[in-house]
């Protein structure tokens, strides 16, 4: 049997993270300069069950029955194994690899499970559907994240602009959608690694202390979200830029930007960026630009001057 390669892009959210865990629409896009990758061998030489792990990016090589229960590949494949009402797995290898760097934003855990869940169902003979691959990687978010809103798995599975909102009970609000015009973004690293959880975690608890001016943020932020959409649908990319500034303010008030995500934000806005603003959970990872194809390079230079470990362009389209 050959073996089954599925690869899975990274994403960036343009607006509206931390409102949309608390019901609010956010956009992401997916970012397919970078890419988790899995591939799934058979190994009929060895006894069926047998599942070799290798994932060099996190210096795992293990056998599936060594990982604890709860470690996220071993989620994914009973997830994939009970989806598809298989109990005893055949003998495989699978391989992850990625080149997206981990706890930065890009999705790297949702596009590590988007692709195994793809790679391992379609060895076992049924490539799950793209509704139900969103559905088990959400699962796995879980792990992740603690309370993800769903937004990472969803981009990532659909590889396409999303406007999404988490609705709990009702069902999540899921709307790929057409860029009219396509319009360019310089994605800097601080350097500095974020987990979501920690910073999702901070939000609650800030919301907790002062519920109604964090609904207010929440609600600003949806707002420009609402609008960024119909901007982007109807071409009219320039726009984004002061609802960038706009978001990031929040952001900032929300307290989960950083010394040196501002520090970038700046640099990228001195740089005659039209708007920048932190991506993802915050307090690290990554800072996005909005940029002209002619100003890209000059942007990622003052970027790199201003401490950003890694730069990404990136056309949305
Ligand atoms: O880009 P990431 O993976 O850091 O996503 C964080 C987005 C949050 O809104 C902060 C959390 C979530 O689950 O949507």
């Amino acid at each position: 049997m050959p073996a089954i390669t599925c690869k899975a892009p990274g994403k960036i959210i343009l607006f509206g993270e931390h409102a949309v865990v608390y019901g609010r629409p956010a956009i992401a896009v997916p970012i397919s300069q970078v890419q988790a990758r899995a591939i799934v061998t058979a190994n009929p030489s060895k006894e069926s069950g047998e599942v070799e792990i290798q994932a060099p990016n996190i210096g795992l090589q293990a056998r599936l029955k060594e990982l604890p229960p709860d470690h996220p590949i071993a989620v994914i494949i009973e997830q994939v194994a009970s989806a598809l009402q298989i109990s005893r797995l055949p003998s495989f290898t699978l391989r992850i690899t990625a080149t997206i760097p981990v706890s930065a934003g890009l999705g790297s855990g949702a596009a590590v499970s988007v692709a195994t869940i793809r790679a391992l169902s379609a060895f076992l003979g049924h490539l799950l559907p793209d509704e139900q691959v969103s559905e088990l990687a959400y699962e796995v978010e879980k792990l992740h994240h603690g309370t993800p809103s769903g937004i990472d798995n969803t981009v990532i599975t659909y590889a396409m602009p999303v406007y999404y909102a988490h609705r709990s009970g009702n069902g999540n609000i899921i709307e790929p959608f057409q860029v009219a015009r396509p319009f360019t973004l310089v994605i800097g690293d601080t350097g500095v690694p974020s987990p979501t959880a920690s910073s999702v975690g901070l939000v609650r608890q800030a919301w907790q202390a002062e519920k109604e001016r964090f609904e207010h943020i929440f609600d600003e932020i949806g707002n420009i979200a609402q609008t960024a959409r119909q901007v982007i649908e109807a071409g009219r990319s320039e726009a984004l830029g002061p609802l960038m500034d706009e978001n990031q303010a929040l952001l900032h008030e929300m307290g989960v930007s950083s010394p040196e995500l501002e520090a970038l934000i700046q640099a990228a806005r001195s740089a005659g960026a039209q708007g920048a603003k932190l991506s993802g959970g915050g307090r690290g990872g990554n800072m996005i630009a909005l940029v002209t194809p002619e100003s890209a390079d000059s942007i990622a230079q003052s970027l790199r001057k201003a401490g950003a470990t890694r730069i990404i362009t990136t056309t949305v389209e």
